[in-house]
């Protein structure tokens, strides 16, 4: 499963890519108005030092205005990938935009109906939002598990990316879910390495091994 960080802040990007984990990230309207700057020069250096997918997300709502704006992303490097919302507009203006062979992110996806729409317009990827259905008592997972189920019956291209994530557990119950795609906060990519067990392991092996440098000197 490929792992995305779902981030525009350029430290958070630039401390975990190093790693060799990261396969591409998300961003979204509201995580890029946090980051001070112009917002292209931001996708730009997110893709220089990521170098794999970057979803760039439209902020108009209608058919022109959305094409017009995943043009102009398109062109800022050729990592990015248009991210548009589920709606009307949204489903006719992926049809366009991959038509014309940009990538094309499918964001705000809650329902199965949804994911099956995305993928017959050629959508790149489709992003359900899971934390936000579990939120409202609603199990996010559940719909990841018939998306993966419908785009397997048709053997549709479409990738699901799982997003949404609040916790390591989603990453576990994606990858256990055969989802393609996993985008999280940084907060939870680091939380994916940590473990008691490992710590006191390592200080055990370590103390163990000075004592007995200790004896034979
Ligand atoms: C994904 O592409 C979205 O940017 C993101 O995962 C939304 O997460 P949130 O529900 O925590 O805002």
């Amino acid at each position: 499963m490929k792992l995305f960080i779902d981030s525009g802040n350029l430290k958070e990007i630039e401390s975990l890519v190093p790693l060799g984990i990261i396969d591409g990230i998300t961003t979204n309207p509201s995580l890029l108005a946090k980051e001070p700057g112009d917002y292209r020069e931001i996708l730009k250096k997110i893709c220089q030092i990521v170098k794999g997918p970057t979803s760039a997300e439209v902020v108009a709502t209608d058919y022109e205005g959305m094409v017009r704006e995943g043009r102009d992303l398109a062109g800022i490097d050729p990592h990015i990938v248009v991210k548009v919302p589920f709606t009307k507009e949204g489903v006719k203006a992926c049809k366009t935009l991959s038509s014309e062979g940009k990538r094309v992110n499918v964001t705000l996806c809650f329902s199965p109906t949804q994911a099956l729409i995305a993928a017959k317009v050629g959508a790149a990827y489709i992003s359900p939002f899971v934390g936000r259905l579990d939120d409202i008592a609603t199990s996010g997972m559940s719909l990841v598990q018939e998306i993966v189920e419908i785009y397997d019956n048709y053997e549709f291209k479409t990738e699901v990316l799982v997003a949404s994530t609040r916790g390591p557990i989603h990453i576990v119950e994606a990858a256990r879910l055969g989802a393609d795609i996993c985008t999280c906060p940084a907060a939870v990519i680091e939380a994916m390495f940590k473990h008691p067990l490992t710590d006191i392991g390592l200080e055990k092996f370590l103390k163990d091994w000075e004592k007995s440098q200790g004896v034979k000197a």
